[in-house]
């Protein structure tokens, strides 16, 4: 089992898509390890972006992802980070496909209302930036054997 972390951006809590979204997830069989609806500090959102220091986007990128709260959340399952990255849908408006949170409800690509984890250093990184170990719950999820019947 592998963990990721994915996060609500403020334009989908703003326009109300959080149910919406996280059906998705909640009905694919993932399971939810934490979530915290949140503001982002400065601080924060540059440690969380410092792959994209510099690039032309950076300043927006910070002020959009502090602008209003998000819910950032660890999602747990097998394979679970490239999953999570496929129902988010590709990063450009045009390039996300129908199906994918982002082909579905998102046309810009900074405003495209869901981060997920790109790999397994990721994954580790941005969960420690945003959760405390005792903030990850640890439990059984009832349908795992419905879901994962191997
Ligand atoms: N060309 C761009 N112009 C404006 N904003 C951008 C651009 N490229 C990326 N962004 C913003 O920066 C975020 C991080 O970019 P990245 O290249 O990591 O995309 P991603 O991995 O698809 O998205 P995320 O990291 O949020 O899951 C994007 O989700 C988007 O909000
Ligand atoms: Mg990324």
């Amino acid at each position: 089992m592998e963990k990721t972390f994915s996060m609500i951006k403020p334009d989908g809590i703003q326009r109300g898509l959080v149910g919406e979204i996280l059906q998705r997830f909640e009905k694919k069989g993932i399971k939810i390890a934490a979530m915290k609806f949140m503001m982002i500090s400065r601080e924060l959102a540059e440690k969380h972006y410092t792959a994209h220091k510099g690039k032309v986007f950076y300043d927006d990128l910070i002020r959009f992802i502090t602008s209003s709260p998000v819910l950032a959340m660890v999602f747990e399952g097998e394979d679970v980070i490239n999953i999570v990255r496929k129902l988010a849908g590709a990063t450009s408006p045009e390039a996300a496909l129908p199906g994918t949170v982002r082909g579905d409800y998102s046309l810009d690509v900074e405003y495209n209302l869901i981060h997920a984890s790109d790999s397994k250093e990721s994954a580790e990184r941005e969960i420690s930036l945003f959760f405390r170990e005792e903030e990850i719950i640890n439990y059984e999820l009832i349908t795992a054997k419905w879901v994962y019947p191997k």
